[in-house]
């Protein structure tokens, strides 16, 4: 992975890197894009220009063809300018906040159809790999899946599910659910399997290796195999969960998970490099981006 804190590790204390002093009530800040600094954006630049390079034939078309529609590649976005074109397309919106945020209050954003990015940008020695997302992960990742309708709802009902997984004192297993999903998913497509998930795509190593590479299991998605499984945070994944396309994403998430939490409670977790009896392991994709 390019990022090791998740909703799941950010709560454990620990300093988080943004300046919160003038967040409001819902941890958002203003932007203030005029003090992003030269280097900055020329540091953008390089990192917009070695991902651009490697998404076609890894990543999923509606990436390929959002993000183009983006027109980031010149620096540092403007956020509200690609919230008006992103509310155009989906009536999704996106919030400046200063890094990670409480876990109500995440969710509370993409129940509301708010998606928050990160205001700072790494810094050059983090050229491959960071702690905490940071703007080029949020928007470069997360964002151009936003313009697709049926990922833009899922993300919806996964903020939904969020705050209810909150009551049920079953955080850790819907937060395996986004980690499989919306960081590191993967898609079947005519053309082989492609990436959606934004830890993937905004990583410069791990977009071919989960592809490509015949190490990691490959599993179809799946609530409660999926949310049983643990993650790795602090290298490439031992596990990808697989989608056939998006409308599977959402029936699979669909139904009301109260009983599978229940479920779950009583179920040992299994290490994330597990392949169960009988699981069929998808092939890998060796001439992805060829
Ligand atoms: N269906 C889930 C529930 O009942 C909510 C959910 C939807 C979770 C989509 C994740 C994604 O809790
Ligand atoms: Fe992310």
């Amino acid at each position: 992975a390019d990022f090791f804190k998740t909703l799941e590790e950010k709560s454990d204390g620990g300093t988080l890197r943004g300046n919160y002093e003038n967040a409001d009530e819902r941890y958002v800040v203003k932007q203030d894009w005029n003090a992003y600094t030269p280097e900055q954006h020329a540091l953008w630049r390089r990192l917009y220009e070695r991902q651009a390079k490697l998404v076609p034939g890894r990543a999923c078309d509606v990436f390929i063809e959002a993000l183009a529609g983006l027109d980031a590649s010149g620096g540092i976005p403007d956020l509200q300018r690609a919230s008006e074109s992103l509310y155009r397309a989906t009536k999704w919106e996106l919030v400046a906040v200063p890094g990670l945020i409480p876990d109500l209050t995440f969710f509370e954003h993409l129940a509301a159809r708010r998606f928050p990015v990160t205001v700072w940008l790494r810094e050059p020695e983090e050229f491959d790999y960071i702690v905490e997302p940071d703007i080029f992960h949020d928007f470069f990742g997360h964002v151009p899946l936003l313009f697709n309708p049926l990922f833009a709802d899922y993300l919806q009902e996964y903020g939904r599910g969020g705050m209810k997984a909150l009551e049920h004192d079953a955080l850790k297993y819907l937060a395996r659910l986004y980690w499989y999903t919306v960081e590191f998913g993967l898609i079947q497509s005519p053309e082989g399997l492609r990436a959606y998930g934004a830890g993937i795509l905004s990583s410069g190593g791990e977009i071919d290796y989960c592809l490509t590479s015949p190490k990691p299991r490959r599993v179809m998605l799946d609530a409660e195999r999926t949310m049983r499984t643990l993650y790795k945070i602090d290298s490439y994944q031992e596990t990808y969960f697989v989608i056939r396309d998006f409308a599977h994403l959402f029936s699979t998430t669909e139904p009301d998970f109260t009983p599978l939490y229940e479920i779950l409670k009583t179920e040992e977790a299994l290490p994330a490099d597990t392949l169960l009896p009988g699981e069929s392991n998808v092939p890998p994709n060796p001439a992805a981006g060829g």
